[in-house]
């Protein structure tokens, strides 16, 4: 399609950790971006933060993806959306076991809201395309040590998938959602590029952008930062009895700038698509965005203590429930089909991290620090 320089790019859930990364890296490729957050999760300091980086004012929607009216008004404003980045949703897996209705609605709910009002709308705009780029998870897959001899590590993406927990079910859900709203000849238009993240960690090396969890962190590096900051005491190992080198699970750590990268790159390989009027379906795929290395947890922690430059205190605690034992990327499809590869490793994610740490201790509420 003809990216039009009035052509704008949507970023649900654009205020979060990923969305907000991703704004900046799509408004220095040249992109022109509007952020649409409930800030259910997040701050809108980090959509000021974000306009200070790029030197430019992002029009930004106070908005919840299930709020028809709200997004049909939005659109009214900016009828000039050719693309949706949809980060927006509820993401803590354990939250998911004890509110799933929540997460099925926030999720499911708030997808076929914002798939439905834009299809409509395209549609009266005589079917023009529309270039959609959802924020799926490894998570999807499942425990992927249940295939015999490590076939499916690292996984790739025709694992079958098998997601053990309700927030998975919903990332998987929305997938076949929207595989089948490309697959009906009323569709056409639609082109949908699935992105599987593993575990996205990092920040911007300039420390103005972050992660921010509220409460206790369930993730690693987050919960480490809180250690290097004396909020927290120490870290609780998950379990060191698994199979791995050290005997602590493997993920694949990515850097969330190349995580950024890798929407654009996806953003990019669906504008490549030329439209057909005599095509009866749109355009759907699915891309794994990891490293293709793993690290375990022990290997993570060595490598946050170098980069705040002492040895953080951890000990070894019980397994926690439905951990797996590896969960690294099969890379190489994102590869060849999207022209992207990670230039960052694990080292420079945790420097980065550390950064943003030290100049935000309390996250964005330190945002007079900045
Ligand atoms: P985040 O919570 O920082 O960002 C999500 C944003 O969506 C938040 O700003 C939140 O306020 C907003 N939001 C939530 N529900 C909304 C709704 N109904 N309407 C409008 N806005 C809403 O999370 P993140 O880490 O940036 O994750 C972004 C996306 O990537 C999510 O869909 C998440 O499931 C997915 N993902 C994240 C990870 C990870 O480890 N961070 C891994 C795989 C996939
Ligand atoms: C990483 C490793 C823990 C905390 C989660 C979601 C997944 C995706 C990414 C959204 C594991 C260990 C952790 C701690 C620890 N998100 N750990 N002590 O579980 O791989 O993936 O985030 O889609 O869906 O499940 O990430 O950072 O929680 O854990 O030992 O205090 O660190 O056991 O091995 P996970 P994580």
């Amino acid at each position: 399609m003809t990216i039009t320089d009035d052509s704008y790019v949507l970023i649900t859930g654009g205020a979060g950790y990923i969305g907000s990364h991703t704004a900046l890296t799509l408004i220095e490729a040249g992109r022109k971006v509007i952020i649409l957050d409930s800030l259910v999760n997040s701050s809108v300091e980090a959509v000021r933060r974000v306009e200070k980086l790029s030197q430019t004012k992002i029009p930004f929607f106070n908005l919840d993806i299930r709020d028809t009216e709200g997004l049909k008004a939005m659109i009214e404003q900016y009828p000039n959306i050719s693309a949706i980045l949809h980060f927006a949703g509820l993401k803590a897996v354990g939250e998911s076991t004890q509110i799933p209705l929540d997460y099925y609605h926030a999720n499911l709910t708030g997808t076929i809201n914002l798939v439905d009002v834009f299809t409509k709308s395209k549609k009266a705009q005589n079917k023009s395309p529309i270039n959609f780029v959802f924020s799926s998870s490894a998570t999807v897959y499942g425990d992927v040590t249940r295939f015999p001899n490590g076939v499916m590590i690292p996984i790739p993406e025709h694992c079958p998938t098998d997601p053990i927990n309700p927030y998975g079910r919903t990332k998987l859900f929305i997938e076949h959602l929207l595989r089948d709203h490309t697959q009906s000849p009323q569709n056409t238009n639609w082109n949908v590029a699935i992105l599987r993240y593993f575990n996205p960690i990092g920040a911007h090396p300039s420390g103005l952008i972050g992660e921010d969890p509220l409460g206790i962190p369930n993730n690693l590096l987050p919960y480490l930062a809180q250690v290097a900051t004396g909020r927290r005491e120490k870290l609780g190992v998950f379990g060191n009895d698994y199979a791995s080198r050290d005997g602590t699970p493997i993920r694949d750590y990515i850097h969330v700038l190349d995580l950024a990268r890798g929407h654009l790159a996806a953003l990019e390989r669906l504008e490549k698509i030329t439209p057909d009027t005599t095509a009866d379906t749109g355009f759907c795929r699915e891309w794994n965005l990891g490293t293709g290395e793993g690290s375990t947890v022990i290997e993570m922690v060595d490598a946050f203590s170098a980069a705040v430059g002492r040895d953080l205190p951890y000990e070894i605690a019980p397994r926690r429930a439905g951990d797996v034992l590896d969960l690294t990327a099969k890379a190489d499809r994102a590869n060849e089909e999207l022209g992207w590869k990670t230039q960052f490793d694990v080292q420079k994610a945790c420097e980065d991290l550390w950064t943003w740490t030290k100049q935000n201790p309390q996250g964005y509420n330190d945002s007079e620090a900045n």
